[in-house]
């Protein structure tokens, strides 16, 4: 087990491949009350929860996005009320990144702010979610449009959650783990390809290892930049034409596979405007076949998409904002790029 530290708003570890129920274990001896948001189809995994002297109380979840409403917070609050949360407890979110995201979010708008500890058993919330202190939930006009920053003490990552994970959402969160190897981190690539998808899959040693080192890029860029200036968006690398896909599908798309093509995107313009090499586009495009990850996307859906780029959290008054890359682990910043570039671009991605 590797304790990864992160220095955001508080101070907290990432313990990456932990047995999560005896690091909870130790955490709870220091508490009284313990409140478990559990994701619906994992409650029978968790198995017993006794925690030594620890009142522990229990909330069981809706699976995945459409737990980020304003009914399920309501409810979440209820149950802290009823179970007399005070600030010295500890909540702890078991589940996807979304389960993480609206408990995350719950535990920071409970009496202003309680402890929570991140449990995330999926790889994209290993790699990504449940790390760098975003909280939220949805609201009717858009995704995670209502949240607020608040660390969590501790992530515990338990590879066994792994198991069980379908292959697409395995591939999804290595959209996420390549991107991690793109801005900053080279080894990452080698690994994959390396190595097929099915021998990451079988190997404790080799996900453990991507997932340290997503997660140690992560770390590093939210330790320096916790509230997004420049050095925290290069973590959105792939996700402005990615976030436009996503919507655009109408969340058919999983999040890590909009990411794969929106990096792929992101890479084709930085080399249609002479920052980047073919080889290091063609090298985006191997790596992210051979995770049956996707990498273009349907030609007629350009006239809906460009608008929707407009939606990103990077861009500016009418001007548009991407992360480019110029060499693997060299980011910068990718403005004033025409209409008619975007579009030649696309078509470049699209079918
Ligand atoms: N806070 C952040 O910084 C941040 C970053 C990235 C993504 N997110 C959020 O994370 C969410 C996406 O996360 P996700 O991809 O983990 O999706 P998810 O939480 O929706 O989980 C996907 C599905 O996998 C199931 N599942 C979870 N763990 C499992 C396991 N071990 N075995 C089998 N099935 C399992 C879930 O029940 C769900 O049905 C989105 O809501 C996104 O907005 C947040
Ligand atoms: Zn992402």
């Amino acid at each position: 087990m590797n304790a990864i530290p992160v220095n955001a708003e508080n101070k907290y570890e990432v313990l990456v491949d932990c047995n999560w129920r005896e690091a909870l274990k130790e955490i709870a001896k220091s508490r009284t009350r313990v409140g478990i948001v559990v994701s619906a189809s994992l409650r029978e995994r968790l198995g017993d929860i006794s925690l030594g002297d620890c009142d522990v109380h229990l909330f069981e979840i809706i699976d995945g996005e459409g737990s980020k409403s304003a009914e399920n917070l309501q409810l979440m609050w209820d149950w802290l009320g009823a179970g007399g949360f005070t600030r010295s407890d500890v909540l702890v979110a078991v589940g996807g990144g979304a389960t993480t995201d609206v408990a995350g979010f719950a535990a920071a708008t409970w009496l202003r702010g309680i402890d929570w500890i991140a449990v995330p058993t999926t790889l994209a919330g290993m790699v990504d979610a449940s790390v760098g202190g975003k909280t939220g939930m949805n609201s009717s006009f858009g995704k995670n449009l209502i949240g607020a920053f608040h660390s969590p003490s501790a992530v515990l990552i338990d590879c066994e959650w792994l198991s069980t994970l379908s292959d697409r959402d395995f591939s999804a969160g290595m959209g996420e783990v390549v991107k991690c190897g793109f801005i900053a981190d080279a080894k990452i690539l080698e690994i994959v390809e390396n190595n097929s998808l099915a021998e990451i899959r079988s190997s404790r040693a080799l996900t453990t290892e991507l997932i340290e080192r997503s997660v140690r890029v992560k770390a590093s860029v939210v330790s320096e930049d916790f509230k997004e200036s420049f050095a925290r968006e290069i973590l959105n690398y792939g996700h402005t034409l990615g976030h436009a896909v996503e919507l655009h599908s109408n969340y058919c798309l999983r999040h890590g596979e909009a990411v794969s093509i929106g990096m792929v995107f992101a890479a084709e313009l930085a080399a249609a405007t002479g920052h980047l090499s073919d080889e290091i586009v063609a090298r985006h495009r191997r790596i992210l076949v051979s995770l049956n990850l996707p990498t273009s996307y349907a030609r007629d859906a350009w006239a809906q998409l460009l608008p929707l780029l407009y939606l990103d959290k990077k861009s500016r008054g009418r001007q548009l904002r991407f992360v480019g890359i110029s060499d693997i682990g060299k980011t910068f910043r990718l403005e004033e790029v025409s209409t008619q570039e975007l579009t030649q671009t696309y078509e470049r991605i699209s079918q």
